[in-house]
């Protein structure tokens, strides 16, 4: 099989390790990748990065018709909401990702609200606002705690969590009247605050049937004790002990099936991993979320744990064959530790060289996510630069791998969490 593969970060270098270990595996080409994938390898395969942007729609068909592509898998939001999918799929291409207007599950908060309310999928309520006026005297007459959201996509940075109402009136004028997320801004989610402990849960699809993966948990703060603002995500792990087994099959049931059969049966067929961000509240699992596409860096932990074929899993889907397929877990854990550069998620610097990346161990992988090769060196190119995941038998164990594989690991201005996982160690069932 040759396949094209969309992005450049940990997303995709976990990709693409995973998909390098298929016996299927004729051809991997990288658009753009990493120094990370630059360096995968594979027996009986070609693996190269390719100089072609995530955002070249154009220039990504074409490559795939140049290069007798059987399958094109898309990694990040932007090209699947800007309609990548839709562009390769007219050209007769097979696509592991959704269209355009599938992809709006994502891309707009408010089609997704209104979508998850007419199907009755469990979520915070809500209220939509264009005009900023109402929006305001709307969150003044409210007796309960609010968060604000940007309809549109906006970096994981659209999500404002208001300690108070000047809190809340400075977001809002922010994000509608100076527009700090452009257009993303023009409409906004005003949505009741929920709590509880969040979980990450990927259901495979194929527009019909939904095979989940096993949980995962991120970690969006930058510093310990899940202080300072949000990030993309500086760490993961997976399973998750306070989400029963029951409980994966309560969402499927609940929340990602009704989902993919509500966006078939209104004419936005959705194939590739819907992502379901989850708040295991009081009252049951509510999503928070859905993203079109999987975590960064959730599936960097999840797919250690893949003992099927991954190819095979993403060709399935892409062909409307899932349900032919079994999945198979392994009953460990994995658990990663995002390596970010000093400053993340404000600005950084970059160019800064990466030393310590040879030592290769049998229970840890190094995913790079911003990095790049500047005269034969591997340097820094991102907030988030590396992603160290290790493995074992138990979260304890997988946690001591990942953060034993960091310790050769050395850029100036390097920053971590030494907190990963933490909760997991000390949590108790959530049946
Ligand atoms: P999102 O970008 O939608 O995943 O939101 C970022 C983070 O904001 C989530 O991981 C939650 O921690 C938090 N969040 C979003 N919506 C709510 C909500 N309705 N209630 C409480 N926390 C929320
Ligand atoms: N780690 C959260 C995300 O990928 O959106």
């Amino acid at each position: 099989m040759r396949v094209l593969l969309v992005g450049s970060g940990g997303r995709e270098h976990a990709l693409g390790w995973k998909m390098a270990q298929s016996p299927r595996l004729k051809a991997l080409y990288i658009a753009p990748g990493n120094a990370g994938t630059a360096r995968l390898r594979a027996d009986g395969a070609e693996i190269a990065n390719l100089p072609v942007k995530a955002d070249d729609k154009n220039a990504l068909v074409q490559t795939a018709l140049e290069r007798k592509i059987d399958l094109v898998v898309i990694g990040p939001e932007g090209p699947l909401a800007a309609g990548l999918a839709d562009d390769l799929r007219a050209k007769g291409l097979a696509v592991f990702g959704p269209s355009q207007a599938a992809a709006e599950i994502e891309s707009s908060k408010v089609f997704s609200k209104e979508f998850m309310q007419r199907r009755g999928i469990p979520t915070a309520k809500f209220s939509v606002f264009r005009d900023y006026d109402r929006a305001l005297a709307y969150i003044h007459e409210l007796e309960h705690p609010i968060v604000i959201k940007a309809s549109g996509l906006a970096a994981g940075k659209g999500v404002i969590i208001p300690e108070n109402p000047s809190q809340a009136e400075t977001a809002l004028r922010q994000i509608m009247v100076e527009k700090v997320f452009g257009p993303s801004g023009d409409d906004v989610v005003l949505e009741e605050r929920m709590s509880g402990p969040e979980v990450s849960l990927f259901g495979f699809t194929d527009g019909n049937s939904v095979q989940v993966t096993v949980p995962a948990q991120d970690h969006k703060r930058i510093f310990d004790n899940d202080r300072g603002p949000n990030t993309g995500g500086m760490g993961a792990y997976a399973p998750v002990p306070v989400f029963a087994p029951a409980m994966a099959e309560k969402i499927q049931r609940s929340i990602l099936q009704p989902a993919i059969d509500g966006l078939r049966e209104e004419g936005r067929p959705f194939v590739g991993v819907l992502f379901a961000g989850l708040m295991l509240t009081a009252q049951g699992p509510k999503v928070i979320e859905f993203n079109c596409r999987f975590g960064d860096p959730e599936v960097q932990v999840i797919l250690p744990l893949l003992e099927s074929d991954l190819l095979e899993i993403l060709m399935a889907c892409a062909t409307g064959h899932l349900s032919e397929v079994q999945i198979h877990w392994s009953k460990g854990a994995a658990a990663c530790v995002v390596l970010a550069s000093e400053g993340y998620p404000g600005k950084y610097p970059s160019g800064r060289p990466i030393s310590g990346l040879d030592a290769a161990r049998p229970d840890s992988f190094v995913f790079h996510a911003g990095t790049r090769e500047q005269d034969g060196r591997i340097v820094t190119s991102g907030g988030r630069v590396l992603c160290v995941t290790g493995w074992g038998e138990s979260i304890p164990l997988a946690l001591k791998s990942a953060y034993t594989a960091i310790g050769p690991i050395r850029f100036e201005g390097m920053q971590y969490r030494k907190d990963i996982g933490r909760l997991a160690v000390t949590s108790t069932l959530h049946a």
